[in-house]
């Protein structure tokens, strides 16, 4: 049967926006995208920003298409955040979550996504547990697929959605200067951070335990501090990571305790720097050990604006990728 491509509405429908096409046909890495890439989908975003800020949060321009949302691991934002993108783009969607699934069965992953494709649907958004898992899905089938978080390697819709929000904080992302703070090594909104910040023109530091830092960070082109005082005294942004006990083969530090008393983000600590410092963090947040309430919720923090940030993005995200479905 002859294959066709699926007709994205132009978003001029409600917007003057001046459609232009983006470079990759599956989000699986900020790693693949160009600063072109990232400059359409941040113009979309604004318009669809505008759009869930009216009282009727909803357009028409996929309702012709399905989504399924894969969740082979636990997530309440990013889950939350598909969903409620592609409902407010009129999509029709399916949500999996593993638990449940026909996996308990020993059906493979690539039989599910192929099972679920069967019935019609245009793009899988997935988030697995394991590096390479959405990689290993876009060369295995037939679709277009979005990264929700894969492993260790890359959460990208985080990535962009926290660069988003600096930008609409500080006015723009490039020159200013951001260090990521925590678990670098088992954190995927780290690489995806470091590759997105770079591209915007972000200088960037990591600070964190030795044990936590990964050698070839410094490969990445990335300053790299032990000292969180250094840290903060040299950054405008300071995005605070989650201790990730559940990716964590052996203990990295004594106790997490000892991990506070070091690398907590607390008002002792930011008293000192004498200047304002924009907070981010990714969630989920464990008040009292990363960062502490205070902080968490104080006027520098934007973790509120991030998450509503996510939405608008992610609508961009599919959007744009809309334009690269194929029917057969
Ligand atoms: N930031 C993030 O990925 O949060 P969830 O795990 O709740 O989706």
């Amino acid at each position: 049967m002859a294959r066709r491509t699926w007709e994205r509405p132009n978003i001029v429908v409600f917007t003057n926006l001046n459609m232009k096409e983006l470079s990759i046909s599956h989000l699986l890495g900020i790693k693949d995208l160009t600063k072109s890439d990232i400059d359409l989908i941040f113009k979309t975003a604004d318009s669809f920003k505008e759009v869930i800020n009216r009282p009727i949060k909803k357009v028409p321009t996929l309702r012709d298409i399905t989504i399924a949302n894969l969740f082979f691991e636990n997530s309440t934002r990013t889950k939350l955040s598909f969903e409620l993108a592609e409902k407010r783009l009129s999509a029709d969607i399916v949500n999996f979550t593993a638990a449940n699934s026909s996996l308990k069965k020993g059906e493979t992953l690539v039989d599910t996504a192929n099972n679920i494709l069967s019935m019609k649907v245009d793009i899988l958004v997935m988030r697995h547990p394991h590096s390479g898992a959405a990689k290993f899905l876009a060369e295995k089938t037939n679709t277009v697929i979005v990264n929700a978080g894969d492993g260790t390697h890359e959460h990208p819709t985080q990535a962009l959605l926290d660069c988003y929000s600096i930008k609409e904080k500080l006015g723009e992302v490039r020159g200013k200067k951001v260090v990521l703070i925590g678990d670098i090594k088992h954190s995927r909104v780290a690489l995806s951070n470091i590759f997105a910040l770079q591209k915007l023109g972000a200088k960037v530091m990591v600070c964190g335990p030795t044990t936590l830092i990964p050698k070839y960070i410094k490969d990445l082109g990335v300053e790299v501090s032990h000292d969180m005082e250094k840290a903060l005294k040299w950054c405008d942004v300071a995005n605070v990571l989650r201790i990730q006990l559940e990716r964590q083969d052996i203990q990295y530090f004594p106790s997490i305790r000892e991990y506070a008393q070091q690398f907590q983000v607390n008002k002792e600590i930011l008293k000192n720097i004498k200047k304002p410092v924009t907070i981010l963090h990714p969630g989920p947040i464990n008040r009292g050990v990363e960062i502490t309430s205070e902080i968490a919720d104080s006027d520098n923090s934007i973790i509120l604006n991030q998450v509503e940030n996510g939405v608008a993005v992610r609508m961009a995200i599919i959007y744009l990728l809309a334009g690269s479905i194929n029917r057969s």
